[in-house]
């Protein structure tokens, strides 16, 4: 969070014809796929499910073999889709991350480039069909992730979820992508599973769990690169000063007003002398003193309408999913750089 907000302020003032521009912007990147790994490893080691809800698989596919697709030309992706599609409760960027690995994956089993094919399926899992899995039966939406590749034999198969498990060249992989995307699967109440013959394809299908709701469309256009602003008054309560310093410079220049708590009961105490000037808080969820969701409710408790966005580099016990399950206006991961930032906080403010 300390490099990448730093970066961020660097980048704000100097414009892109600076000749360490490009230096930045690959160190953001390196950063991002440190993170990146960090998730990986929550992903399979708990798999935090921290921003679920209703949503439209069909879209999410589409977003992300958009963005896939782009960048390797050589690999034709095709998508047969369940037309209205039911809806499923998902956190997206962990469910992206499933459908990333996956295509990553079927991308190296064709080195000379081919075809992956995605399928989605409204479906109904009997008694039978759940017997070795330990879900519920019922409705589920399958998607299945099918490449014209090199395929895995018998031996393979048995063990491409284990964590570490790679045929690649030292270096090349870390034998977590499928560790991951079967944890999350997992832990949204779904299975994963595999069917390949070596020299044939594989077929990755996944199934996960429909929920009678509306689809919830995502209002946070992540691809649109500039900075919003604004001139509200925000409380950023963190125990970190890493994490202080480069939030608050980061506001400043974004134009708002910024007070500073560093923890929980510190946070309670601004908070009830200047409520009526602060329009968001920004909440970190582990603190030693006093946990953000116990504050969370007592500043609630002191203006019901009070705006909150939490921020966390995970989420051990799952405390900010069930903050967010109780009406919260947002959650942002750490690292997080300052378009990201600027466009929650308007994202909530504007609302
Ligand atoms: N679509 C596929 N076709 C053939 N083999 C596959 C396919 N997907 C996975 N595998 C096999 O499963 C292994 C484990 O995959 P996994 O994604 O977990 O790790 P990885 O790709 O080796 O490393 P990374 O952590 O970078 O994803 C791979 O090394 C490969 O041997
Ligand atoms: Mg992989």
């Amino acid at each position: 969070m300390g490099i990448m907000g730093r970066i961020s302020l660097i980048s704000h003032d100097i414009d892109l014809t600076h000749p360490h521009y490009k230096h930045l912007k690959s160190i953001e990147d390196i950063v991002g796929r440190g993170s990146d790994l960090t998730k990986q490893l929550l992903g399979f080691a708990m798999g935090g499910k921290y921003e679920a809800k209703p949503t439209d698989i069909n879209e999410l596919i589409e977003k992300c073999s958009d963005m896939f697709g782009r960048t390797r030309k050589e690999t034709r992706i095709h998508t047969i889709f369940q037309k209205d599609v039911c809806a499923v409760e998902i956190d997206q960027s962990q469910i992206e991350q499933v459908l990333l690995n996956l295509f990553v994956n079927a991308w190296h089993a064709m080195p000379e480039g081919g075809d992956i094919f995605i399928h989605t399926k409204n479906v109904t899992l009997d008694d039978e069909d759940v017997m070795h899995y330990g879900i519920k039966p019922g409705k589920y939406v399958m998607v299945s992730v099918t490449d014209t590749g090199v395929g895995m034999d018998e031996e393979t198969q048995q063990h491409i979820f284990e964590p570490f498990f790679t045929t690649k060249k030292l270096g090349r992989g870390t034998g977590l992508g499928l560790a991951s995307a079967y944890g999350i699967i997992k832990n949204h109440g779904g299975i994963i599973n595999v069917n390949s013959k070596k020299g044939e394809g594989t077929t990755f299908n996944f199934h996960l769990p429909i929920v009678e709701a509306q689809v919830v469309k995502s209002q946070i256009d992540d691809t649109e690169e500039e900075i919003l602003y604004g001139t509200e008054t925000i409380l950023i309560v963190d125990d970190e000063d890493m994490v202080i310093t480069v939030s608050r410079e980061m506001l400043n220049n974004m134009g708002y007003d910024v007070f500073i708590a560093r923890g929980g009961k510190e946070a309670l105490e601004i908070f009830k002398k200047d409520k009526n000037k602060i329009a968001l808080v920004i909440l970190d969820m582990i603190m030693p003193d006093l946990g953000g969701s116990q504050v969370y409710d007592v500043l609630k408790e002191i203006k019901p309408d009070i705006k909150v966005l939490l921020s966390s580099g995970y989420s051990i016990d799952g405390q900010a999913s069930k903050i967010m399950s109780r009406d919260c206006d947002g959650f942002i991961q750490k690292p997080f750089n300052m378009i990201q930032l600027s466009k929650r906080i308007r994202n909530i403010l504007d609302k």
